[in-house]
């Protein structure tokens, strides 16, 4: 049943997971937002199997400098194979300006880990002009996937497809239905409008941005070739020990979240592990187009599968399109080139 089922939930968050062992020798990993938290945790797991390459991303030169590429993964994993890029997801530019950079090294990309993301209910804009959760969550993180989708259709062979993990949450189950959305013109028109945008409204607001990358996992997935070239899977990593909800200042929210965290989180190290898994491990075909819990694929949210959460799925993989075409010319031809009409 696609819900959230409290008993489900404790019993996963004590749930010990098998360390990802797979040998990536020959394959080179993309680690989106790997500067702190989960990203940084998965970048250890990834550094020490070994892969031929490991490229990961923080927002800006300095975190990647002094955050990745100096000192903290080298050294807990002791290889010097990692390279770290700039990568402001809140900027359709950046994310333009790194597949720019990434096409010009010729970077054979075998697997990416779109991580980063963040938890606010603060409405705010970016450069863009898009509610900020909204793009850094959603719209910029299906911009990167769709850019690269050719390089991972490249690197693909028959034996092993390659993959493409978006990092959602449990939280997704929670989202509220987007009541009157048969009326709204446009879906992300609405979910961007200040006026929409009420702190009820952005109270869920994460909730539903994880929702939305559930849904396009759902939207991507389909549309490409079988037996699929890219194995795309959306993970939910549990409740963790990162600083994901630092930007929260009432003080009564933290310290529920700190209390919440003290008696329930994984460590972030384990968490990670999901975000690993799907990444490296041989099976990747039966996971393809999955939203993964615990290394298993799970019944994504009722609302996802009702007919009108499918519906809103379809007019959103549309609308995404179109706006992502406006802002970067490559969005359209990789499309028609590599995906199917539905
Ligand atoms: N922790 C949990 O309990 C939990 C549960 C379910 C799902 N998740 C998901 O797991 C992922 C990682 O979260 P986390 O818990 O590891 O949180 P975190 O410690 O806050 O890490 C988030 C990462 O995303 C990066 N990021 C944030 N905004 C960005 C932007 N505009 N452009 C580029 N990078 C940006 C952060 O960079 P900075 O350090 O520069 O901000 C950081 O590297 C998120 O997608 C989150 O939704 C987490």
């Amino acid at each position: 049943m696609g819900k959230f089922i409290v008993s489900a939930f404790l019993c996963e968050q004590r749930k010990e997971l098998p360390v990802p062992s797979a040998d990536i020798s020959d394959k080179s990993i993309l680690v989106v937002g790997a500067n702190v938290g989960l990203g940084f945790e998965a970048s250890v797991h990834l550094a020490q199997l070994r892969p031929k390459r490991l490229l990961v991303t923080a927002r800006n030169v300095t975190k990647c400098q002094q955050t990745i590429a100096g000192k903290d993964v080298q050294q807990r994993a002791s290889i010097s194979a990692i390279d770290a890029r700039p990568l402001e997801l809140g900027s359709f530019a950046s994310v333009a300006q790194f597949v720019n950079r990434v096409e010009e090294e010729d970077f054979q990309v075998n697997a990416i880990i779109a991580n980063a993301g963040i938890h606010t209910t603060r409405y705010t804009k970016t450069v863009d002009g898009w509610e900020t959760t909204l793009q850094v969550n959603y719209l910029s993180t299906a911009l990167l996937s769709i850019l690269m989708l050719p390089h991972l259709i490249e690197s693909s062979t028959p034996q092993s497809a390659s993959r493409l993990v978006i990092v959602s949450s449990d939280l997704h189950y929670l989202a509220n239905k987007l009541t009157g959305v048969d009326q709204w013109p446009s879906i992300l028109e609405k979910l961007n409008d200040p006026d929409y945008c009420t702190s009820s409204v952005m109270s869920d607001r994460y909730n539903l941005s994880k929702l939305l990358e559930v849904m396009f996992v759902r939207e991507l997935s389909s549309r490409l070739s079988a037996p699929t070239p890219v194995a795309v899977s959306a993970v939910n990593p549990g409740f963790c020990h990162s600083r994901l909800a630092r930007s929260q200042t009432n003080p009564f929210m933290r310290l529920g979240v700190a209390t919440l965290k003290t008696l329930l989180a994984r460590t972030t190290e384990m968490g990670s592990r999901t975000l690993v898994h799907p990444a490296v491990e041989p099976g990747e075909m039966s996971r393809h187009g999955c939203y993964l819990s615990c290394y298993e694929p799970k019944e994504e949210s009722d609302y996802t599968i009702s007919t009108e959460g499918r519906e809103v799925s379809r007019r959103l993989w549309l609308e995404t399109i179109d706006v992502l075409s406006r802002v970067d010319s490559r969005v359209q031809r990789i499309v028609d080139e590599h995906l199917r009409a539905r």
